[in-house]
């Protein structure tokens, strides 16, 4: 049982979806338009803008880059209407998770946020994250990042009352995933490949509708943080390990105050407490519908926001007149 936060106002928990929707919105001028930059752009202005609003004394803990290499929502930046009044509220942010999909007008954008009380989220630097989820409903410890693929899909498949042939694995479309890709043909599993967006791909895990049973493979591990909080409030398994390319990246995370650099991450050492998420969809997916920009000047969003203590989930649809929101 996750105990309320009395720091994570309930109010705020539905102020957080119009952080995320009017990211969306405006990500959404940019869909099929061929410029990822500009797409992210847009949606990192419209969030930080949005963020003023909210009464709350807030810190990026996982935004857009370190100061220096980020203009805006950059790592330790100060967000919200209240500082040094409000609570104190750390944030994980991704204004546009899945640029190039924007780009394409493919599936999966998303305009996300994660936030939870002053220490909540793991600062997890800008490397990649090894991952394995699997949705609700599976007794405690059924997936280890230490155990093979087929160990795992086995588990999983057993618990299930399935042939681990059964089993639909979700993995990003990258070389580097050849070897699962390779393993998980041997056993004869369905292999969701998606180009592009592992938040949502780690989330689907948790919806019997998109058919996913788990979730493997390597993406950021900031992506890994917000999806675990997610996870957090809607049930299912996480293991998260960093994966380090070079020293720089292993200074990093030793910046971030992270020791055990061959750590395996849970879910409650990603997110920890009681902890928020929200997400608008910006193109169509899995998880939510993009943003639609309907005749006559309105638009319609489709958000999600959830919080770990209550376990409530709610989705918000949402129409917007395009002369106020755009
Ligand atoms: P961006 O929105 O920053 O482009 O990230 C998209 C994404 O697919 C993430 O969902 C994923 O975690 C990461 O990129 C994977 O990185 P790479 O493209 O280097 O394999």
């Amino acid at each position: 049982m996750v105990q309320p936060s009395s720091v994570l106002d309930r109010v705020l928990v539905l102020e957080m979806v119009r952080v995320t929707e009017a990211a969306a919105i405006a990500a959404s001028r940019l869909i099929g338009r061929g410029d990822e930059k500009a797409a992210d752009a847009a949606a990192v202005q419209a969030m930080r803008l949005a963020f003023n609003d909210l009464y709350m004394d807030g810190t990026v803990v996982i935004g857009e880059g370190e100061r220096d290499e980020a203009p805006m929502l950059y790592i330790g930046e100060k967000v919200g209407g209240a500082p040094g009044k409000g609570p104190k509220i750390d944030i994980a942010l991704d204004p546009l998770e899945g640029t190039t999909i924007t780009a394409k007008a493919g599936p999966n954008a998303l305009a996300v946020l994660a936030a939870a009380e002053e220490g909540g989220l793991l600062n997890a630097p800008d490397v990649y994250m090894d991952k394995l989820a699997v949705g609700p409903g599976y007794p405690d410890g059924i997936i280890d990042l230490n155990k093979s693929v087929r160990e795992n899909v086995t588990a999983v498949a057993e618990a299930k009352g399935v042939k681990p042939a059964d089993i639909i694995v979700c993995v990003l479309d990258r070389p580097r995933h050849d070897k699962i890709i390779e393993e998980l043909r041997e056993i004869g599993c369905g292999i969701m490949l998606i180009p592009d967006g592992d938040v949502a791909g780690v989330i689907a895990t948790t919806n019997p509708d998109t058919t996913i049973d788990m979730y493997m493979g390597s993406g950021g591990a900031p992506e890994g943080v917000l999806a675990a909080a997610a996870l957090r409030c809607v049930g299912g398994q996480f293991k998260g390990r960093l994966l380090f390319r070079n020293e720089d990246e292993k200074a990093r995370a030793r910046k971030w105050g992270i020791t055990d650099l061959d750590k395996v991450y849970d879910l409650k050492e990603l997110a920890k407490g009681d902890c928020i998420f929200a997400a608008t969809g910006v193109t169509d997916g899995s998880l939510l519908s993009g943003v639609k920009r309907l005749p006559g000047g309105k638009m319609t969003t489709e958000s999600v926001v959830m919080r770990a203590s209550s376990g409530t989930v709610r989705w918000v649809k949402g129409e917007h007149r395009a002369d106020v929101r755009d």
